[in-house]
């Protein structure tokens, strides 16, 4: 019988019709299966390919029979594939892995492969058999979903926005590093606990009243200003975005991205309290002004009108009379002036910060006893603004010092380096409250009197930094503000 070469089954002697019948039908299910087949003899030399086996490999079965194969892997997989085939030829022991083979054409193809010693009757196996499948597409595949796998953990473990999926009831399936920080506590710890659980109680019936919207089918998604409780109990504002969706298993569960907004938050209080006592103060200054007219300018008037009236009644106390009006209106005019230099320093604006700054510590000196050193250089002239600024600093300092500090001496300095001019008051008082040195030191600093926040503001305003220092030697506060 002529035998073909890729026939690798081995006639004996002697085979009778039925051997023959059986041969038939294995050339023909090899020809069939929907797999690569590769028959192998005893040593391990292929004998016979299926077409399916030599279309994965891109080439035909002569070329690829023996050993022929092995030189069509991928040379990368080939040292692999050629230890395992010979393990198995020599063992007999099966071996299952994956390999490239490389087309003429230069493209790889992934294939799965699957060898296995050929059972014989007696003894080492007969022989051996190759089942091959292209895996390429699936492998491509799989490889696309673990990259965007890949590509949503990173997002997840990494964004600086909170992430967190959660059941409909809003039970915790999941949660990311940045919303654990945010609120304290482990990633595993939140796991399983509701999203009301660690809602501030104030912001409870609102939270309630959106799932509620959500579960009967009114809205699908929600954006929401809150406040989280933090493990350690502090509360923390948030803004949330919820979607309700359905997940790949079914089921609805709730996505919801959660940002930290508690800077912001706090900062926008912290300008509410200050316009607030700003308007207050504006009112008290007003009341104490009028106050004071009324007192000194307005009694005065009186005085001289009731002067008027007595020269016309008598005119023999004419030279008295004009003598006392003289001095009332010389009173008038002091009183006036007192209060309009309060109101503005006036010498600010004639001849400068140095002297209206001398001019001011001086008075502030015989009125409140504290002994005020001076360290002023003649730092020339800047706009108004930054005189007006740096003035109201001095004017706070020195009234919180004469306030607040016990101090027995202030002293001030002034002087101008490489584009700055820098301003120091200094006291020796007993330094601020402890109270008062955590809230200047926390990160949102909402601070305590309109004053310190003033000072601030104005020279944040005008390019500038304050720095406040304060201890058991005092309290020393300095401002530095560029200038051209
Ligand atoms: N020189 C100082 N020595 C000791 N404590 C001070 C001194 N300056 C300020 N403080 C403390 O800091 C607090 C805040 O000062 P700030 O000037 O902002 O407000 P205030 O003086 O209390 O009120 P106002 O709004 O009228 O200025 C004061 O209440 C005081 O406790
Ligand atoms: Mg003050």
């Amino acid at each position: 019988m002529e035998r073909s070469p890729s026939d690798g089954l081995h006639p004996s002697p002697g085979r009778g019709a039925d051997a023959r019948d059986g041969e038939d039908r294995l050339r023909s299910l090899c020809a069939n299966v929907p797999v690569g087949l590769l028959l192998a003899d005893a040593a391990g030399a292929a004998t016979l390919i299926n077409e399916r086996f030599s279309a994965i490999f891109g080439a035909p079965a002569a070329e690829l029979l023996g050993q022929g194969w092995i030189g069509r892997v991928h040379p990368e997989d080939r040292e692999v594939i050629d230890r395992a085939w010979a393990l198995l030829v020599r063992e007999g022991r099966e071996r299952a892995s994956e390999l490239r083979v490389v087309h003429h054409g230069g493209t790889a193809v992934w294939c799965r492969w699957h060898a296995a010693p050929l059972p014989s009757a007696s003894g080492p196996a007969d022989g051996f058999v190759m089942l091959l499948e292209d895996v390429t597409a699936s492998r491509s595949q799989r490889e696309d979903l673990e990259a965007s796998e890949e590509r949503f953990r990173s997002i997840f473990e990494n964004f600086p926005v909170g992430i967190a999926v959660a059941t409909e009831e809003g039970r915790i399936l999941r949660a990311n590093p940045t919303l654990a920080r945010m609120v304290g506590y482990a990633e595993d710890e939140l796991v399983g606990r509701s999203f009301l659980e660690i809602t501030h109680p104030d912001d409870l019936r609102e939270s309630t009243r959106l799932r509620e919207e959500c579960a009967a089918g009114r809205r699908t998604l929600f954006n929401v200003e809150k406040r989280y409780l933090r493990k350690d109990g502090a509360a923390i504002w948030v803004h949330v975005t919820a979607a309700l969706q359905r997940s790949s298993r079914g089921a609805l569960e709730y996505v919801s991205l959660i940002q930290d907004i508690d800077a912001r938050k706090k900062a926008e209080e912290s300008v509410r309290q200050l316009s607030g006592r700003l308007l207050q103060l504006q009112d008290e200054e007003r009341r104490r002004l009028a106050r004071s007219l009324h007192e000194t300018a307005s009694q005065t008037v009186t005085l001289l009108g009731l002067n008027l009236q007595r020269l016309a009644k008598e005119p023999s106390k004419q030279a008295a009379l004009l003598a006392d009006s003289s001095s009332l209106i010389d009173q008038l005019s002091r009183e006036i002036r007192t209060v309009s230099h309060l109101l503005h320093p006036p010498l600010l604006d004639e001849v400068g910060l140095a002297p209206a700054l001398r001019w001011y510590a001086d008075a502030f000196a015989q009125r409140s006893g504290l002994a005020v050193g001076l360290e002023i250089d003649d730092v020339g002239r800047f706009g108004q603004e930054t005189e007006t600024s740096l003035f109201r600093v001095v004017q706070e300092c020195l009234a919180n010092a004469h306030r607040h500090s016990r101090a027995k001496t202030v002293g001030i300095r002034l002087h101008r380096t490489n584009g700055k001019i820098l301003l120091t008051v200094k006291d020796d008082g007993a330094g601020m409250p402890r109270q008062v040195l955590d809230r200047l030191r926390a990160p949102d600093a909402s601070l305590v009197g309109v004053g310190l926040a003033g000072m601030q503001e104005r020279i944040k305003q005008l390019g500038g930094r304050l720095e406040i220092a304060s201890g058991g030697w005092g309290t020393a506060i300095r401002a530095a503000l560029p200038v051209a």
